[in-house]
């Protein structure tokens, strides 16, 4: 899939607490950023290559407010003016000294990034506004895997009874009951029920999901699942699309504290082997995914992933102007 209007979404790039070791470096749809915070622990994203000599300023250090080049030390403010150049101090750097600057953000944890003017703003998830629930930082690594690939795995109900026997699938339950779909403009909330092996915890005793989920163009997923004694778990995953095929994986989730506490080692342990059965198959999956629905065959329980693919499709034909390579 080669697609420009990518570049207009918010993408969570790079952990806050990375970002606080130093700059750090990201390629997101082919563009190389350097990252770094200001001194009011604001995250800004720069071009990742210097205006004098192309050296990255991702290899540099932050001083006064500004990012500097590691080769001849050229300073770069949030904005990407060139604010100082050491062996020229008393002369203005001027205009024509700038690097290419992008929107940046600190949310959830996560320094996010737009290339290019948002479509829409980063999705607000109602659980980080309320204090019965704890965010809980899961997975940052990258897959050899389309980030639509792993969306539409996210609403796949089909998949656990064969991907996740070794956890929480159940082979008595091949789909969905009472799955729904609600568009709204760039994205859609889907609801339905799922019976599984075991609950999410071990307090809980009902064995059927109740999924409260939302899709976010175009690569962002929110995975409420509900048991009727229990308390709630929310997956938010989210694919960074970076160059040639690949995703960085991105997930956080909110967990409920219902009076009992929360194991977070127990969740994160649970989550990263559900995580690892889905990588195994889903890295296995071509790379592109067609948008035209006659380019691969389909069943009743697809649904979900054939709306992305068509409101994808949509936001290509309303909103591209160019073209870019991304998976
Ligand atoms: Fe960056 Fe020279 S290459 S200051």
């Amino acid at each position: 899939m080669e697609h420009a209007v990518f570049r207009r979404f918010w993408y969570p790039v790079m952990p806050m607490s990375k970002l606080k070791q130093g700059p750090q470096r990201f390629e997101l749809l082919g563009q190389a950023l350097a990252l770094f915070l200001d001194d009011g622990g604001v995250p800004a994203a720069l071009e990742d290559r210097c205006c004098h000599r192309t050296a990255r300023l991702s290899l540099g250090e932050v001083c006064d407010n500004a990012i500097a080049c590691p080769y001849h030390g050229w300073r770069y403010n949030r904005e990407g003016q060139c604010v100082l150049v050491p062996q020229m101090p008393d002369r203005d750097p001027g205009p024509k000294r700038r690097v290419k600057a992008f929107s940046c953000r600190e949310k959830y944890g996560y320094a996010w990034v737009a290339l290019e003017q948002p479509l829409f703003d980063i999705p607000d998830f109602p659980e980080a506004a309320d204090d019965s629930f704890v965010l809980i930082q899961e997975f940052y690594e990258e897959w050899r895997v389309s980030g639509l690939r792993v969306m539409e795995n996210e609403l796949d109900m089909a998949h656990p009874s064969y991907v996740h026997l070794g956890t929480f699938g159940s082979p008595e339950h091949l789909v969905a009951e009472d799955a729904k779909i609600e568009e709204f403009p760039g994205g859609f909330h889907y609801t339905g029920r799922l019976g599984v092996k075991q609950a999410h915890h071990a307090q809980d005793r009902n064995n059927e999901r109740f999924l409260d989920c939302s899709w976010y163009a175009p690569f962002i997923c929110r995975l409420r699942i509900n048991y009727a004694d229990g308390p709630a778990h929310v997956i938010i995953n989210c694919q960074v699309p970076l160059a040639n095929n690949r995703s960085q994986v991105v997930q956080f989730c909110f967990q409920e504290d219902d009076g009992n506490g929360i194991d977070e080692a127990a969740i994160l342990a649970f989550d990263r082997k559900v995580t690892l059965e889905d990588k195994h198959v889903l890295e296995s999956t071509d790379a592109d995914v067609p948008l035209d629905p006659r380019d691969e065959r389909h069943m009743v329980s697809d649904k979900p992933g054939l709306v992305m693919r068509r409101m994808i499709q949509a936001l290509i034909e309303n909103h591209e102007t160019q073209a870019v390579t991304v998976q």
